[in-house]
């Protein structure tokens, strides 16, 4: 099949082709998916599209009149497609449900890590010749409380990886799986878990219900100088309200893998540009804040395994006309 690769970097170009160039016609865009570029597209059964990519109502009218039959997500999240104009325009949406929640899982620990540990802030200072110790000192994760809000695949990575270090945990979930208790991790209400842990990681997706969940409200009811760490998707946090918090010393530590804009910003080089976002621009003035740009997900086994999973999907299409992994909309009402 002819598949319409947007937003291609050479790593998606290396692990899609050993993927499965042999199998599909992949031709690789750098452009963003947006309606502006949709129409590259044209003569693709398939596009392949990423995390900042628009599949909004007007992309999909355009991939309908196009003849394209498949959006395949290299992604686990999907807040970015308008899943009802897709099922309108009779347009199978596909995912990568789970490629390595272990990669997330991981990266959100070094963030945690370092913020306490002031890791980021050593690394300069050693390398200039500061070896003075004022301003390092971190705390114990031993016996402290994490809260968990989402305990799904990468959630419950982290809760694995902290229930290691000997931390308390507390987890939050709407449809709670046994698997964490299990573990040893202990369900409570979310209001409970925000008031009571030292540090909090957000490991759910991004819908209505959990945009800007962590706003003003949440955070004043947090500890004071709490760790707040998002690795999952940048609008869950009210990121205004967040650096009125890091001001006034109730958000003690913030590591970020994700940003509510960070389509303007993420995945390019604009070192040679002005960041012209000044929300974003104030987070970067704080010592105890972290930013990553977006690259949890970033490690070899995960890239191949989305790559795999991509074009099984696409695959699966082609053969059958049902995706690997479909993600719908509900029925309408
Ligand atoms: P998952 O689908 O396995 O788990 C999500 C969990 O969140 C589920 O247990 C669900 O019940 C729960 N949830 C739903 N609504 C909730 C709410 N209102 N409050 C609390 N929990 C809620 O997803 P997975 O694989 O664990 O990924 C989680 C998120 O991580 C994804 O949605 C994505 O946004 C993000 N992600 C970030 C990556 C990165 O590179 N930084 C890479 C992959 C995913």
């Amino acid at each position: 099949m002819d598949v319409a690769v947007f937003s291609a970097k050479p790593y998606d170009r290396t692990f899609l082709d050993a993927a499965g160039a042999s199998r599909h016609r992949l031709r690789y865009l750098e452009a963003h998916l947006s309606p502006a570029t949709a129409i590259l597209a044209q003569g693709a059964g398939a596009v392949c599209a990423f995390v900042n990519d628009t599949v909004d109502a007007a992309v999909l009218a355009e991939f309908q009149r196009l003849g394209v039959g498949l959006v395949a997500l290299r992604s686990a999240g999907f807040n970015n497609v308008d899943l009802a104009a897709a099922r309108e325009a009779g347009i199978a949406v596909a995912r990568v449900p789970a490629y390595s929640p272990e990669a997330v899982a991981e990266h959100t620990v070094a963030l945690i890590l370092s913020l306490d540990r002031n890791i980021h802030r050593a690394y300069s200072r050693v390398r200039e010749g500061n070896f003075a110790l004022d301003g390092l000192m971190g705390f114990n994760l031993h016996g402290r409380t994490v809260g968990i809000v989402g305990t799904g695949r990468i959630g419950l990575g982290v809760i694995r990886i902290m229930l290691g270090f000997g931390c308390r945990v507390l987890a939050y979930d709407p449809y709670p799986d046994p698997a964490t208790a299990a573990l040893g991790a202990v369900h409570v209400p979310l209001a409970e878990l925000i008031a009571t842990s030292d540090i909090i990681s957000l490991h759910c997706p991004l819908t209505p219900e959990t945009h800007h969940l962590i706003d003003a409200n949440a955070i004043a009811a947090m500890k004071r100088g709490v760790m707040l760490i998002n690795t999952s998707r940048g609008g869950i946090i009210d990121t205004r309200a967040v650096v009125e918090g890091l001001k006034d010393g109730a958000i003690g530590h913030l590591g970020l893998d994700v940003y509510e804009e960070e389509a303007d910003l993420f995945f390019e080089d604009l070192s040679d540009q002005v960041i012209r976002d000044d929300v974003f621009a104030r987070l970067q003035t704080f010592p105890n804040v972290l930013i990553t740009g977006h690259q949890g997900f970033f490690t070899a086994e995960a890239l191949s395994a989305i790559a795999e999973t991509t074009i099984a999907n696409i695959t699966a299409f082609e053969e059958t006309g049902e995706p690997l992994h479909p993600v719908a909309a509900p029925p309408p009402a």
